[in-house]
C-alpha cells in the first residue's frame, strides 16, 4: 500500500499531549508542536483495521498476552536486525519507560549508582532519582559536530562497587547516533568486566537512516546476550505510542526471574485490549510503511540540513544516523537554557524540547521532531527564520 506522509491529519481535540497538552508541557500554547516523540502521520492501515475488528466485538474484558506477540517480535527483530532470539525470552509490559523504573527497582539497591550517557532520554534519570538510586553521568563527547564515548571515564564509572546497570540508548536519543559493533563490544566488555547489567533500549532501531545499520548489542556475543536487557517497541515506528505495548527481551533466565517478580509485587504488567492486536498487525504486516516512511523521513532531515545552512547559519543540524528527533546545535547563536528555549518556543512560537531537560550537557541545543508532513516542518522552519533575521 501506498501511504501519504504529506497529508496534513488535524490532530488538536484528539487527547494528544503534543498538541492539546502543549501550553501546559512546553508553556506556549499558541506554539506548533515539535516536542514529543510521536508522528503527525497516520498509522498503519492494518493497525487500524486490527484496532476496529477489536473494537467492534464491542467486549473489552480481561485481556492476556497470546504466543503471537511472542513470535511477531521474535520474527521481527530477525528480518530487520539480523538477531534469533527465543520467543520465551521476550516479556510483554505497557510501555518501555515504566520498565525502566521497575529494572531499577529489580536489580539495584537504593544509593546504588545508574550509569547514563547524557545529554540522554530524561526518563532514564527519573527512574534513577525517583527511586533514591544515583545517576552517574559518563557524558558523551562532542566535537566537531560528532558525538562519541569517552570510554576511560566509562570504565572508571563502571569500576565503582556501588555501579550497578547501565543505561544504553541505541540509537540514542537525541544524539542520534547509532553505535558502532566496536562500540558496543566496548561497552559491553567493560559493563561485563565490571558485572553492570546492560539495559539496551532500541525503541528507536527501526528508524535508522542513511544506509547505518543498527546492531542489538546482545546479539553480538553470547556472554552480551547473557547481561542485557534489550527494550523494543513498534510504538515509535508506526506511531502507536498511545497504545502501550512494548517487547522485554531477557536472555538470562536469572535476571527474567528477578524482573517478573518486580512485576509482580507492582501487579504492572496487565494490557489493555487493543495492544496486542495493534502489537502484532504492526510488527507482522507494516513493513512496507517502514520502507517508505524511511525515506520520508531522509528527505526530512536533508531539507531540514539546507534550510539551515543556507538561511540560519548559527543553528547547526547535529546530522544524524536515525530517528526523527533532530539535535540542532545553537551555541553559535549565543544564546542557551532560558534565553535559548524563549527564543523558539516564545518568540519563534514553535515547540521544541528544550536542550537542557537532556542534561546539562544539552543547554545550547535543542531537539527539534521533524516526523511530520513536510509542509509542517516548512511552516515551523518559516517562524524560527523571521525571528533569526530579527536577532542576526
Ligand atoms: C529512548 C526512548 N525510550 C523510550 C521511549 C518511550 O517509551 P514508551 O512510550 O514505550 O514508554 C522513548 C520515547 O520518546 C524514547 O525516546
Amino acid at each position: 500500500m501506498k501511504y501519504n506522509f504529506d497529508e496534513i491529519v488535524e490532530r488538536r481535540n484528539t487527547e494528544s499531549s503534543k498538541w492539546d497538552n502543549v501550553g501546559a508541557r512546553v508553556g506556549n500554547p499558541d506554539a506548533l508542536p515539535m516536542w514529543v516523540a510521536d508522528t503527525d502521520f497516520r498509522c498503519p492501515q492494518p493497525v487500524v483495521d486490527a484496532v476496529k475488528a477489536r473494537a467492534e466485538h464491542m467486549i473489552y474484558g480481561y485481556p492476556y498476552v497470546t504466543p503471537e506477540f511472542r513470535t511477531a517480535t521474535v520474527n521481527w527483530v530477525k528480518k530487520r536486525h539480523g538477531w534469533e532470539m527465543d520467543p520465551d525470552w521476550v516479556m510483554f509490559a505497557t510501555g518501555i519507560v515504566p520498565v525502566f523504573n521497575t529494572m531499577v527497582q529489580a536489580f539495584t539497591e537504593p544509593g546504588d549508582e545508574v550509569i547514563i550517557q547524557r545529554p540522554v532520554y530524561h526518563p532514564f534519570g527519573f527512574a534513577v532519582e525517583d527511586n533514591d538510586r544515583v545517576i552517574s553521568d559518563s557524558s558523551l563527547v562532542y566535537r566537531d559536530g560528532q558525538y562519541t564515548i569517552d570510554f576511560e571515564d566509562l570504565e572508571r564509572r563502571a569500576s565503582s562497587p556501588k555501579a550497578k546497570l547501565f543505561f544504553l540508548c541505541n540509537p540514542h536519543n537525541p544524539v542520534g547516533r547509532v553505535w558502532t559493533p566496536e562500540e558496543l563490544r566496548r561497552i559491553a566488555d567493560i559493563c561485563l568486566k565490571h558485572h553492570v547489567l546492560v539495559i539496551s533500549d532500541e525503541i528507536h532501531s527501526d528508524l535508522i537512516l542513511f544506509g547505518h545499520r543498527h546492531i542489538p548489542v546482545a546479539s553480538l556475543d553470547e556472554r552480551y546476550r547473557m547481561n542485557t536487557v534489550t527494550c523494543y517497541a513498534p510504538s515509535k515506528t508506526f506511531n502507536i505510542a498511545g497504545l502501550r505495548g512494548s517487547g522485554i527481551v531477557v536472555p538470562n533466565p536469572e535476571i527474567r526471574k528477578k524482573l517478573e517478580q518486580q512485576f509482580k509485587r507492582n501487579r504492572s504488567i496487565q494490557q489493555n485490549v487493543f495492544a496486542v492486536p495493534a502489537y502484532v498487525a504492526a510488527y507482522e504486516q507494516c513493513e512496507d510503511y517502514l520502507e517508505q516512511l524511511l525515506l520520508y523521513l531522509e528527505s526530512n532531515v536533508d531539507f531540514l540540513d539546507e534550510f539551515l545552512r543556507t538561511k540560519m547559519p548559527k543553528i547547526k543540524l547535529v546530522r544524524p544516523e536515525a530517528t526523527y528527533l533532530m539535535w540542532l546545535d545553537c551555541s553559535e547563536t549565543g544564546m542557551s537554557g532560558d534565553s535559548l528555549a524563549n527564543f523558539f518556543i516564545h518568540e519563534s512560537k514553535v515547540a521544541v524540547s528544550r536542550g537542557d531537560g537532556f542534561g546539562p550537557e544539552g543547554a545550547e541545543f535543542v531537539r527539534l521532531n521533524i516526523g511530520c508532513p513536510r509542509a509542517t516542518l516548512e511552516k515551523g522552519l518559516g517562524q524560527i527564520l523571521e525571528q533569526y533575521r530579527k536577532r542576526f
